[in-house]
């Protein structure tokens, strides 16, 4: 286990005058896996923004503690929904793009494929993008965050554009390969199933302004999960039942304001 502890303490975030986040406060530990899970809105992709520096938050702090290993070229590594690989290069090119300037040829095709196989795609080295599937293509997307040897890994969503038998095929395997990776991890989805097959503590935030409604803990590795799991569909319940009060709430709001 390696990785960064994120703490966040009582951060609210604005945009204008529209409060996306208030006085959220977490912490992320090292070499574990944080679910942020919430309705559409609710300020994950802005929580996961200030807790990778790449937005300054309107109060409060994210702080960072713990070694950055030596190998690591990039503390903080985002996935998104929306990866681009380059259409000329293989998929061994295509991770390559982010060491090549960076290390030596040799230690650079070491590297690659080190993490082609942590993730599966060693048969496809050789392959370009266009003959992948969405969902080996976004293998690739982890594949190429993993190559730097992240402090702490952010996926917004990595999922959400596959179609969902797809999604499904994938999930178990892509637990596993997060869990091999070992690293601090923090996953943003509005999936429960995502949620609760690749959580170790699931933070389950409220509509907007998000705040934080709860923290369950699923403390198991993630090596071995599967969907079938009867404390994984008990947990998928109670989260459901969270989330679905918070939109009852939301609705008989939106009732009872005067038009
Ligand atoms: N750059 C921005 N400027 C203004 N409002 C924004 C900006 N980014 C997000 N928002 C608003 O902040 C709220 C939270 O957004 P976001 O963090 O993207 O939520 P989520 O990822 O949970 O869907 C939403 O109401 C969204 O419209
Ligand atoms: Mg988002």
């Amino acid at each position: 286990m390696s990785g960064l502890r994120l703490t966040v303490d009582r951060l609210t975030h604005r945009y204008g005058t529209l409060t996306a986040l208030r006085q959220v406060s977490l912490a992320a530990e090292p070499g574990r896996v944080m679910v942020l899970v919430g309705p559409s809105g609710c300020g994950k992709s802005t929580l996961l923004g200030l807790m990778g520096g790449l937005l300054a938050p309107s109060e409060g702090e994210v702080r960072c503690e713990g070694e950055v290993p030596d190998d690591c070229l990039n503390p903080m590594t985002y996935v998104f929904q929306d990866f681009a690989l380059l259409p000329w290069r293989t998929v061994a090119g295509n991770v390559a793009l982010v060491l090549e300037d960076r290390m030596p040829r040799p230690a650079c095709a070491e590297r690659v494929r080190a993490v082609l196989a942590l993730t599966g795609l060693a048969d496809f080295a050789d392959a370009l993008p266009k003959a992948l599937s969405g969902g080996m293509r976004q293998r690739v997307g982890i594949a190429r965050a993993l190559a730097v040897r992240p402090a702490c890994l952010l996926l917004d969503e990595p999922l959400s554009a596959l179609d969902a038998q797809t999604r499904d095929l994938l999930l178990e395997e892509f637990a596993a390969l997060i869990g091999r990776a070992g690293t601090t991890t923090v996953y943003v989805t509005h999936n429960l199933q995502e949620a609760v097959l690749l959580g170790q503590q699931i933070v389950v935030l409220s509509r907007r302004p998000g705040q934080v409604r709860e923290i369950l803990r699923l403390d198991r590795p993630l090596a071995g999960r599967s969907l079938a799991d009867a404390d994984l569909a008990e947990t998928e319940r109670r989260l459901w039942r969270m989330i679905r009060d918070d939109a009852a709430e939301a609705e008989r709001e939106r009732a009872d304001a005067p038009a």
